[in-house]
């Protein structure tokens, strides 16, 4: 695997795999890879000649100081992961490399930006979408594979991308869960034995929503779903929503793509979960 820290010189490597008709997967991740993140290199190497996995633990998208701080590093654990698993290029830049000193940014998202996710953590998606930008203007991709577990971050993007009409196709990999059920997280790495059994009840909440949704009962399977969360101790729920899949706009039983999302504090951890209901 080639690793480069610089933009130049991995722009340099890829303008040659450019050149011989190779096309250019990318998975941007924020370190601390877990099967989830091996998942979507995985389709990254089957569907491109060349995959790029960037590592960028980017400050421009934590809201919360000490949750950048915390943010889990382990980058000798993560090379050898993407070694094993074949990865072509890792790009691995400094916050320096990234980011010129009181750099501006702002891209009109609607109110995608401050639904759900973006009420707990404003200011959130206009650095993810500051970072997947450059990312793509550096690395310039065919394809970007970004994971369901962050569905809002997911649709966030494919807003950016029509927005200005970039030239890269996004996929949407589907969720790895441990055996369990819980949604694989960097974030799980904080948790206790006793925050992992906790933590069981968004996935199990989630999967009852899916099971139980008859078509005309939204309301009831949302109630009972948070009921079911509110009486997990050690889990303080943020949201539950059953959401318009494509706008993530409060969902009636009438729109035909539907999709349950779930935040709570687990510990001293906040976890997020989803399942595409219909
Ligand atoms: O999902 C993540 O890990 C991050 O939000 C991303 C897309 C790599 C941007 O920093």
């Amino acid at each position: 695997m080639k690793i480069f820290t610089t933009r130049h010189e991995l722009q340099q490597y890829l303008l040659q795999c450019r050149q011989k008709g190779e096309t250019i997967g990318l998975v941007p991740t924020m370190g601390a890879l877990h099967e989830g993140h091996l998942s979507l290199l995985a389709l990254a190497r089957r569907q491109s000649g060349v995959s790029v996995c960037s590592i960028f633990v980017n400050p421009t998208q934590f809201t919360n100081p000490d949750d950048l701080q915390n943010y889990p590093r382990p980058i000798e654990a993560d090379i050898a992961k993407l070694t094993e698993a074949g990865c072509d290029v890792l790009f691995n830049p400094g916050v320096n490399e990234m980011y010129a000193a009181n750099e501006q940014w702002h891209i009109d998202l609607g109110e995608l930006e401050h639904l759900l996710e973006g009420k707990f953590r404003p200011g959130h998606y206009q650095g993810v979408t500051q970072v997947v930008f450059k990312l793509f203007d550096i690395v310039k991709p065919d394809f970007a594979f970004f994971g369901q577990k962050d569905y809002q971050q997911v649709l966030v993007i494919a807003k950016m991308v029509q927005l200005i009409n970039l030239p890269v196709k996004l996929v949407m990999v589907p969720i790895s869960r441990e055996a369990e059920g819980l949604a694989m997280s960097s974030r799980n790495i904080h948790l206790s034995a006793e925050d992992r059994q906790h933590a069981l009840v968004l996935s199990k909440a989630l999967a009852w929503v899916k099971d139980y949704f008859s078509g005309n009962n939204l309301q009831q399977v949302t109630a009972e779903a948070v009921a079911m969360i509110n009486a997990e101790p050690g889990v303080t729920l943020e949201y539950f929503e059953i959401a318009d899949g494509e706008t993530l706009l409060p969902a009636t039983e009438a729109n035909p793509h539907l999709v349950a999302l779930v935040a709570a504090q687990v510990g001293k951890t906040r976890l997020i979960d989803n399942m595409i209901i219909r």
